[in-house]
């Protein structure tokens, strides 16, 4: 057995019964090694900061569990089928989405999930980066391969959204707001962005990709000078840490019930009444920016497909399908 397998079946026997004890000779027996080999196991989880008692005649017991993101520790907290179940963890990786689409071509499994401490290039929507410094933040993409149109694509950004938004809420009673079509809010500035990357043609999409970045525990002196105006974390806003593990299995338990929502009626229905009401975008004075148009105009609505519309002062109503939107009031939009 690989040292990782190993050191993984352990603390997957000492989470699945946290605040017990487990002899060494029980651990032992159901893994099929020695006790000495438990017992090196404990020193090594125990330097990765994981705190496990041993008493002797007793057995071992984790008192504490660090916030590392452990694919065994993220599985303890998941209720989905799918989504969250197989996951690649690493260090430090140049982006999960570009490990996501190399993933696609070797074993493309629905609900892979890849997060990593830290990307080197993590890639930010219309061509921007995306700072993920180490250990601070959620950075993650969710591979989905079921059958979907290229019309859903955006929807599943929305939803996702939606899902990101209630687990934050379930988690640390913070209320976020979402700016279409795909940055969280929070303080008026952003907080999460997703990066939606799928190949598809005409009538169907093979995969989608939906890349997931969330400031969560960095303090505000943090960020550099050329995001510090306009990013924060829920750190910054609270002063508390947030168990990055629980809040990604949030994520995918919400995100996995709201998408087979989805599936099921094949059309947004609620979940686009939801969307609204997260909205911070509508009602408000927007300037749309994209490659065919610059347009200024209050947000009007959002259609079926996830489209915004917005109403220009001429009195005429815009479709934007995609693009960058500002929003009077929110990151330094005035
Ligand atoms: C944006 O708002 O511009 C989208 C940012 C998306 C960032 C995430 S972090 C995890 C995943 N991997 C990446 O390289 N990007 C996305």
């Amino acid at each position: 057995m690989k040292k990782d397998d190993l050191k993984n079946k352990i603390l997957k026997i000492l989470v699945a019964q946290k605040d017990y004890y487990r002899s060494g000779e029980e651990i032992s027996l159901a893994l099929g090694v020695t006790r000495t080999t438990v017992w090196k196991y404990v020193k090594l989880l125990r330097s990765e900061g994981f705190e496990i008692e041993s008493i002797s005649n007793k057995g071992y017991r984790l008192n504490f569990i660090p916030d590392k993101l452990e694919p065994v520790l993220i599985e303890h907290e998941l209720q989905t089928s799918c989504i969250g179940r197989k996951t690649q963890y690493f260090a430090s990786i140049t982006s999960t989405n570009a490990i996501a689409r190399e993933l696609m071509v070797q074993d493309p499994a629905h609900g892979t999930l890849i997060i990593a401490e830290e990307q080197t290039q993590g890639k930010g929507r219309l061509g921007r980066s995306w700072i993920s410094p180490f250990g601070t933040g959620i950075w993650m993409s969710i591979i989905l391969t079921s059958d979907l149109k290229p019309s859903d694509a955006p929807k599943m950004t929305m939803i996702m959204a939606i899902a990101i938004v209630k687990a934050i809420e379930a988690e640390t009673q913070i209320k976020v707001k979402i700016k279409w079509p795909n940055d969280i809010i929070l303080d008026k500035r952003k907080l999460c962005g997703i990066l939606t990357e799928m190949q598809a043609d005409m009538d169907r999409i093979y995969w989608i990709i939906i890349g997931i970045g969330i400031n969560v525990n960095q303090r505000a002196d943090q960020f550099p000078d050329e995001i510090s105006k306009i990013a924060t974390s829920l750190y910054a806003h609270c002063g508390v840490k947030t168990s990055r593990i629980r809040l990604i299995s949030r994520i995918c338990n919400i995100f996995e019930a709201l998408y087979e929502d989805f599936l099921f009626h094949q059309h947004l229905g609620s979940l686009l009444e939801e969307y609204k009401s997260l909205s911070i975008t509508l009602g408000n004075q927007v300037e749309a920016t994209s490659l065919a148009q610059n347009l200024v105009g209050r947000a009007e609505n959002f259609d079926e497909d996830g489209a915004l519309l917005i109403r220009t002062a001429d009195g005429i109503l815009h479709r934007i399908i995609s693009g960058d939107v500002s929003v009077r009031g929110v990151n330094g939009y005035v």
